[in-house]
């Protein structure tokens, strides 16, 4: 298990790539089960949740590629219908097979994705929303077996705004027989761009980032390829670096519009932006004014980057309280933090914390993907030599970070190998 040392208390200064985004992919790749023959993604990052999925397409006969950052994905000779326990309990995205299988194959055999670092995550709005659109739905051992001769278009309500479910109904409905109306569908970047595709692919799909989705079922769809769409939260990782750490960089191949919210909040804490095209540059003095965030559905703050505000919070001239609507427990960071000499007290879902002088470096746990962003952050920001152990978690959702970090003059360095 790879570690981080960083040396904190280095002005981050240059330009960064951002890489496409891994949950517009995890929804994407599936999307592939719906009609056989080849799809190229373009802007694909190297991750381990995008080679987990490869690896669950492959068990069911996909043949995937995935050089420099081009995804390439053959699903000609698909002939398995089923998502084993080993895959799903690695990564919840999984789950996004079910649609299509369901709706391509008439079955699919998905395991139920376990809790994850910060709690439960239910898949009720998937299982009920398939079964409203006619699938037989029974849960053996763990286990959704899910089949229907045919799925035929409803309207699905969905009670809470869910990313994942709403991909996953979409991808159902393209094929069903009849026309699917989804009120209160996600309005996530993911799941347009993912709406986009399934149209290129022949579907028809109207009300495209409304939250009222209308899908007339076609008979058939075709391959395609797609360039995936800047990943927005990496672009907002990176934000929070420069601002806790201090300096001038240049973000490329953003959309502001993805992550306006995160912008807004970020003018608040004094930092001065300058927004051209497909980038933005960024200048910080590090001096941070402490700014209340609740996390809540797109376009409102994401969950996403609750943990790495925390972070920046902890360096700022006051107190801050943040707020998670979206996981009320999602917060393992904050113990982590506290290590570095974080003030921070939790009080139900909303962390309280107090701006100090200075964070001094410590050996601390990543626990999951975006709280060891926050551990990083800290790290960069902090007196000394922090090391954030357990960095798989980060290399499910970054492409090489450190190195990235590293072209900005941070001092950071990746320690491979054996158990911390
Ligand atoms: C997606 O997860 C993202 N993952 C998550 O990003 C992100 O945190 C989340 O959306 C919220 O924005 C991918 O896109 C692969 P949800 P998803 O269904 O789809 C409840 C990361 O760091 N809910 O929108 O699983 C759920 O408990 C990851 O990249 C149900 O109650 O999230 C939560 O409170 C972490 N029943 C809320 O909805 C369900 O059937 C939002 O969850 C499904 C969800």
């Amino acid at each position: 298990m790879d570690k981080f040392i960083i040396q904190g208390g280095h002005k981050l200064h240059g330009e960064v790539t951002i890489s496409g985004a891994k949950n517009a992919l995890l929804a994407l790749m599936p999307a592939s089960l719906l009609a056989k023959g080849k799809y190229v993604f373009s802007n694909a990052p190297k991750l381990g949740d995008i080679s987990t999925m490869s690896k669950l397409l492959e068990t069911m006969g996909v043949e995937t590629s995935h050089k420099n950052s081009e995804l390439s994905l053959d699903t000609t000779n698909l002939n398995k219908y089923e998502a084993p326990y080993e895959h799903v309990k690695k990564m919840r995205a999984s789950i996004y097979v079910l649609g299509p299988l369901l709706s391509r194959y008439g079955y699919a055999k998905v395991s139920l994705p376990g809790g994850c670092a910060w709690g439960p995550r239910p898949v009720n709005l998937h299982i009920e929303g398939m079964r409203k659109l006619g699938a037989e739905i029974n849960l053996e051992e763990g286990y959704i077996i899910a089949s229907a001769k045919r799925l035929v278009g409803t309207k699905i309500v969905f009670d809470v705004s869910s990313v994942g479910a709403t991909g996953n109904i979409l991808m159902a409905a393209v094929l069903a027989k009849g026309t699917t109306v989804i009120e209160n569908a996600a309005l996530e970047p993911e799941i347009t761009a993912l709406a986009k595709f399934l149209n290129t692919m022949g579907a028809k799909i109207s009300g495209i980032g409304t939250t009222h989705l209308e899908i007339e079922g076609v008979d058939d769809l075709k391959p395609c390829s797609v360039s995936t769409i800047p990943d927005r939260i990496e672009a907002a990782t990176f934000l929070c670096a420069v601002a806790i750490s201090g300096g001038e960089v240049v973000l490329k191949n953003v959309l502001p519009e993805h992550f306006s919210a995160v912008l807004t909040k970020l003018e608040e804490c004094g930092v001065a932006f300058l927004l051209k095209d497909d980038t933005i540059k960024i200048t910080s003095d590090g001096k941070i004014q402490p700014v209340n965030v609740t996390t809540s559905v797109f376009p409102g703050f994401p969950t996403d980057v609750q943990a790495q505000w925390i972070a920046l919070m902890t360096k700022s001239s006051g107190t801050a309280y943040i707020e998670d609507k979206i996981y009320l427990d999602r917060f393992t960071h904050v113990a982590e933090l506290v290590r570095l000499g974080a003030d921070i007290t939790m009080k139900d879902n909303v962390a309280i914390v107090k701006g100090v002088k200075t964070l001094k470096g410590a050996k601390v746990m990543s626990t999951d993907l975006r709280a060891s962003a926050s551990l990083i952050l800290a790290g960069l920001a902090g007196e000394g030599t922090t090391e954030v152990l357990r960095v798989y978690h980060l290399d499910r959702g970054y492409d090489a970070i450190e190195k990235k970090l590293q072209k900005l003059g941070a001092k950071i360095e990746r320690v491979a190998g054996k158990e911390f």
